[in-house]
C-alpha cells in the first residue's frame, strides 16, 4: 500500500489543533475556526448503499465476482490492453453500471451540503458513477480522477462519440465504434483504465490538499496510486477525518486524524448531527428521491444494506453472464480451471489476489516511490 505513514493508530497522541480526536471536536473546529476550505476524497464505498458494488470488499466487491469472466486478473476488465483485444466484458459491465439506474446516497448529499454552505474547496472522486453530479454538485468542483461515464471518445483518433448513441449502445449491450469511417476504432467512456494517464484536472488540483483546512476521506481502500497519496499532501496539523468500514492508508497516524469507522451513511449522519445539520441533510437527500412511490417503498421494511448489495451483485453478475452469452460448458471449463465446485454460483478469487495494489503505479512511478 502506498503511503508515507504507517497504518498504526496512535490514540495516545494528543491532537495539536483539535480538542479531541472525535467528530464533536471536528465540528467545533469547523465552527470556531471558520473553516471554509474542505477537501473531500472518496471511493466506491460511498455508493454501495445505492446498490453499486465496490471493488475490493471480499464477498460483494466487483473483483471477487468477475472471476467467471475468465480474466487473468479481475482488474483486466479495466485494462486498456485487454480492452483493445476484447471490449465485451467491459461493455457487459457498463450495461449494469451505466448512470441513471441508481440514486445518490446520503454521503453524496452530505458533500452537496458542504458545497451549499460554501465550505467545499474540492471534491476528489475515484468513482465513475456520476452520483455526485446527480446529487447536484457542479462539475467544476469535482475532480473525477478516474474519469466517468459522462463523455466518451474513440481510443484511436480521439473523436468524441455522441452521448445518445452511446446510451443506446450500452443499453443494448453493444460495443460502439468510431463514427469516422476511415477510423472505425473502439469507443470507450472517458474512464481511466489501468495503463492510462489521469485527466489534467487531477494534476491541476494536486496543490489543493495542501491549502485545505480540513480533509474528509470516505469509502476508499486508498490502494490505487496516485489518488492514494492525496491525503498525505495535506499539511501536518490539518485535521483529516476518515469515514470508512476500516482504517486505510495510514489515516489515524497523525495527531489530528479522526477515525469514524463503520457504515458510511451512519458516519455522515453522525457528522451532520455534530454540526447541527441533521434536518438539512435529510431534506437535501430527499430531493434526490422525487418519486413518492419510491418514498413509500422506503418506509416499508427493507432488506439490510448487505442483503440488498448481495442481491444487486447477484443480479449484476447474472446480467453480465447473459450479455456475454456465457454457455454452461464455458462456465464449467472456467470453474474447473479455477478448481471450484461447479455448483457454486460465484467463483471467488483469493483475498491476496483481490488486494493486488496500486494498478496505476507504473503510470506515476515517482509517486509510488515517494510513498513507500
Ligand atoms: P475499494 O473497493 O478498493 O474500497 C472501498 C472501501 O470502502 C473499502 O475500504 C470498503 O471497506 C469501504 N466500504 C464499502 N462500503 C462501505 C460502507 N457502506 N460503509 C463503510 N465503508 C464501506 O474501492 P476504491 O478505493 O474506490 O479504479 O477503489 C479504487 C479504484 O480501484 C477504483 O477507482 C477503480 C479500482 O480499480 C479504476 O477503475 C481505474
Amino acid at each position: 500500500m502506498g503511503n508515507e505513514e504507517s497504518s498504526m493508530v496512535d490514540d495516545s497522541t494528543r491532537p495539536s489543533v483539535l480538542e479531541g480526536r472525535n467528530v464533536e471536536a471536528v465540528a467545533k473546529y469547523i465552527k470556531e475556526r471558520n473553516v471554509q476550505r474542505i477537501v473531500v476524497m472518496v471511493g466506491a464505498g460511498i455508493s454501495t448503499s445505492a446498490g453499486i458494488p465496490d471493488f475490493r470488499s471480499p464477498d460483494t466487491g466487483l473483483y471477487a465476482n468477475l472471476a467467471f469472466l475468465d480474466l487473468e486478473e479481475p482488474e483486466d476488465v479495466f485494462d486498456i490492453g485487454f480492452f483493445r483485444q476484447n471490449p465485451k466484458p467491459f461493455y457487459a459491465l457498463a450495461h449494469e453500471l451505466y448512470p441513471g439506474r441508481y440514486r445518490p446516497t446520503i454521503a453524496h448529499s452530505f458533500i452537496k451540503l458542504l458545497y451549499d454552505k460554501g465550505l467545499l474547496l474540492k471534491h476528489f472522486t475515484q468513482n465513475i458513477d456520476c452520483l455526485e453530479r446527480q446529487a447536484g454538485l457542479p462539475g467544476d468542483i469535482i475532480v473525477e480522477a478516474h474519469g466517468s461515464f459522462a463523455t466518451q471518445r474513440c481510443i484511436e483518433c480521439k473523436t468524441p462519440y455522441p452521448d445518445e448513441e452511446m446510451q443506446k449502445k450500452v443499453q443494448h449491450g453493444e460495443v460502439p465504434y468510431c463514427l469516422v469511417p476511415q477510423c472505425n476504432g473502439l469507443v470507450k467512456p472517458d474512464i481511466v483504465f489501468f495503463g492510462e494517464s489521469l485527466p489534467p484536472s487531477f494534476f491541476e488540483s494536486r496543490d489543493l490538499p495542501e491549502q485545505a483546512d480540513l480533509c474528509i476521506v470516505m469509502g476508499t481502500s486508498l490502494s490505487v496510486q496516485p489518488f492514494a497519496s492525496l491525503p498525505v499532501l495535506c499539511k501536518r496539523g490539518t485535521p483529516r477525518v476518515l469515514i470508512n468500514m476500516q482504517q486505510v492508508g495510514g489515516l489515524g497516524s497523525r495527531p489530528d486524524d479522526v477515525l469514524i469507522l463503520g457504515d458510511i451513511d451512519a458516519g455522515v449522519r453522525k457528522f451532520a448531527k455534530a454540526m447541527g445539520w441533521e434536518e438539512e441533510l435529510e431534506a437535501l437527500w430527499e430531493v434526490t428521491n422525487p418519486d413518492p412511490k419510491a418514498r413509500e417503498a422506503e418506509n416499508a421494511p427493507v432488506p439490510s444494506r448487505d442483503e440488498r448489495l448481495r442481491q444487486e451483485v447477484d443480479r449484476l453478475t447474472a446480467d453480465v453472464e447473459r450479455t456475454l452469452n456465457l454457455t454452461e460448458s464455458y462456465q464449467q471449463r472456467v470453474r474447473e480451471k479455477l478448481g471450484e465446485p461447479s455448483e457454486s454460483s460465484f467463483i471467488k478469487v483469493d483475498s491476496q489476489e483481490q488486494s493486488r495494489e496500486g494498478g496505476l503505479d507504473h503510470v506515476f512511478p515517482h509517486l509510488a516511490r515517494e510513498s513507500r
